[in-house]
């Protein structure tokens, strides 16, 4: 026996000080780390905490038994609606994240039209996130790739315009990008959608709570939201730049029949009545908990001080990269996320030594006409230490090998791998070559993007899904 399942139940503080340990080597939220945190510092961390655990026993699933599930939902649900102009008679919901926002609006969009066409298809601007990708994958839709402007990385309308025809149900447009931090043509992009009477959905998952904001503020923000008559969704994540914890996002139809197509309701089995509004059976509400409390802690005047203050930071950082040899933008970001590329040098060996010192950026692999580049996520905690991380990039700079190669061998493995018999690949040999141990990427990875990178997108999925199942067997 492992004792993997313990035999006797052990103290309490053994048990957390346990758990301590685990989070050792996790991203720490320090304004170091330019992705994955949406820090906005102690104080607010303190009152989600306090918040999420105030509503960690309530139980979605059932809003009849637990009545605050629904005024906790609709308390967030209607914030988002005011905040994105929705028009009366607009709905949401709150889901678990951008991802499962996103999958509800593709559900709704295929169970809305499914008497329009039997072989549905989205139009997708090629920086749209993958949770597009997947809800397509999951609810059998087909994906029509939209090219995107090479400089400006905002989708190419007239491509679309070209590619829609009798079977696209679903147009799709970000607000921003998560990659370039680019806000697409979303005006046009919705009345082309409205032009053939199929949906249009913003994704906000990033720009939902900072473009409001940053009008308020006096910048020039295009139109993104339901103001445009042909928007009929939007997701818009409060677990990024809501700054609430993880596990909390909005999914929001301009109308009540877009948001029936997406319910789930099922009476043909023995047990209790089931209709569910997401993906989830037994939910947890404690997420929105926490960011209704945020929500009304901040106000509009707390988030619009947050936001400026990473809006200036970004544009430090734009001009800081604007002006260094070496480096330059990849697009132009419209809000506070951005991607920058070596124009020589090694950027994987640029990551690892901004890793070393001690930042966490996101070196981000080429894609369609995207070249691999690092991308960088600014919150409050990191946009106050952006003179310092400025100071990092130019120190990290100074004599940069020239762009590095794979290591010898790979293109053999990477061939193996895309031909049928990947399966008999020692996952574990690869996993120790490339000097993976307990579940932690070195710290300097470099060796390890060179290797996905030079792979097409059909073998880094292969790859990934070795590299992840191999961390978790
Ligand atoms: C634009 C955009 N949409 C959707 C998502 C997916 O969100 P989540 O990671 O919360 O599932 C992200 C995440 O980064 C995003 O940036």
């Amino acid at each position: 026996m492992s004792g993997a399942f313990p035999e006797r139940g052990r103290g309490r503080d053994e048990i957390l000080a346990g758990l301590t340990d685990q989070k050792t080597h996790d991203l720490q939220s320090n304004g170091r780390a330019f992705a994955f945190a949406y820090d906005a510092g102690q104080e607010l961390r303190d009152l989600s905490r306090e918040a999420f655990a105030s509503c960690m026993g309530i139980n979605g699933l059932d809003p009849t038994a637990y009545p605050s599930s629904r005024r906790i939902e609709q308390t967030v649900v209607k914030a988002m609606l005011e905040l994105l102009n929705a028009p009366e008679g607009a709905v949401g919901t709150a889901t678990a994240g951008g991802t499962e926002s996103v999958l509800l609006a593709v559900k709704s969009c295929r169970d809305f039209f499914k008497n329009k066409t039997k072989t549905p298809k989205m139009l997708l601007p090629e920086t749209a996130h993958a949770c597009f990708h997947k809800g397509a994958h999951y609810f059998g839709i087909e994906v029509v790739p939209v090219d995107v402007d090479p400089v400006t990385f905002k989708a190419d309308v007239e491509d679309a315009r070209r590619k829609m025809d009798e079977h696209v149900i679903m147009v799709v447009g970000s607000a921003p990008s998560y990659a370039h931090g680019v806000i697409d043509p979303i005006e046009e992009l919705a009345a082309l959608a409205q032009e053939h009477g199929v949906n249009m959905h913003v994704d906000a998952c990033v720009g939902g709570l900072l473009l409001p904001f940053m009008r308020d503020n006096g910048e020039d923000v295009p139109a993104f939201d339901f103001s445009i008559e042909g928007v009929t969704s939007m997701s818009a994540d409060l677990h990024k730049y809501g700054f609430a914890p993880k596990g909390v996002s909005v999914v929001l139809q301009r109308r009540r029949e877009l948001r029936d197509a997406q319910y789930f309701a099922c009476a043909k089995w023995s047990g209790y009545a089931i209709v569910n509004a997401t993906t989830l059976g037994s939910k947890s509400v404690a997420a929105m908990g926490a960011a209704s409390s945020v929500i009304h802690y901040l106000g509009r005047e707390g988030y619009r001080e947050r936001v400026g203050q990473m809006w200036d930071a970004t544009k430090k950082l734009v001009a800081a990269i604007d002006a260094m040899d070496g480096v330059e933008m990849v697009g132009r970001p419209d809000a506070n996320l951005l991607a920058f590329r070596t124009t020589e040098g090694d950027i994987f060996e640029l990551s690892d030594r901004l890793t070393e010192a001690g930042w966490h950026v996101q070196p981000t692999y080429s894609f369609g006409r995207s070249p691999t580049h690092i991308h960088l996520s600014l919150d409050p905690g990191n946009a106050a230490n952006v003179d310092a991380f400025i100071a990092q990039i130019k120190k990290s700079m100074v004599d940069l090998p020239a762009r590095q190669e794979p290591p010898a061998g790979i293109s053999q493995m990477l061939t193996a791998l895309a031909s049928d018999t990947s399966g008999d690949m020692d996952a574990s040999a690869l996993m120790g070559m490339l000097g993976i141990s307990d579940g932690r990427l070195p710290e300097r990875a470099g060796a390890i993007h060179r290797l996905i990178e030079a792979a097409p997108p059909e073998v880094r999925e292969k790859l990934l899904v070795l590299f992840i199942g191999e961390l978790f067997t």
